[in-house]
């Protein structure tokens, strides 16, 4: 698989980006509230750079229907922490369309916290649906269907610990190991 972005460029990305909001948020506790599932691996690597006091919730939403296109959208927030007042921060793995984004944001505004930013690890370049940005994006890339470091196809890949494009190479070799049931 072609790889975009190495497991060392990851790191250093994070970490340039935990610098920054440690600038902007100091010591004041911030909840973070990551999208499962494709989050999950950021979010691991992102909190344990900080050092103001986080909580840390979850909310589920997926848009991509098994494929590479974007579905309609599924938001689970059954176990989402209260955040009425307090400052948030909204953390996705990749912004496409910016419909997940723009859903959640939608939602969490409604529930009234004191600040809210959002963060995504990769922007997808030229894909943009939506006029909402996220206020922080770690790397830019081109449009090209990526997986890995918690990013799917299919719900597999997630635990490459590089960013990698999947190619119609990639792809064959995928439908030829998991034929649909
Ligand atoms: P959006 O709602 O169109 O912005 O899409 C965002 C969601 O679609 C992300 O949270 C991902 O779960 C998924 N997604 C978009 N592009 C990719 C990709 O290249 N690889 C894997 N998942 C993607
Ligand atoms: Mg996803």
């Amino acid at each position: 698989m072609k790889i975009l972005l190495t497991e060392q460029e990851l790191q250093l990305g994070i970490e340039r980006l935990a610098k920054q909001i440690s600038l902007e948020y100091g010591e004041r506790p911030i909840t973070i509230v990551a999208i499962m599932t494709g989050s999950l691996v950021l979010l691991a690597d992102l909190i344990r750079r900080l050092e103001m006091p986080i909580r840390v919730s979850l909310i589920q939403a997926s848009s991509y229907r098994g494929g590479t296109e974007s579905g309609n959208l599924d938001v689970n927030d059954s176990t989402m922490l209260d955040i009425q007042g307090r400052d948030c921060l909204l953390v996705d793995d990749i912004f496409d369309t910016g419909k997940t984004l723009t859903r959640v944001t939608e939602r969490l505004k409604s529930l009234r916290p004191a600040s809210l930013k959002s963060i995504v690890l990769l922007y997808k370049e030229g894909r943009q649906e939506f006029p909402l940005e996220p206020d922080y994006f770690i790397f830019k890339i081109p449009d090209e269907f990526v997986v890995g470091y918690g990013l799917d196809y299919q719900d597999l890949y997630r635990n490459l610990p590089y960013v990698g494009v999947m190619e119609q190479v990639d792809l064959d070799a995928h439908h030829l190991a998991h034929p649909p049931a």
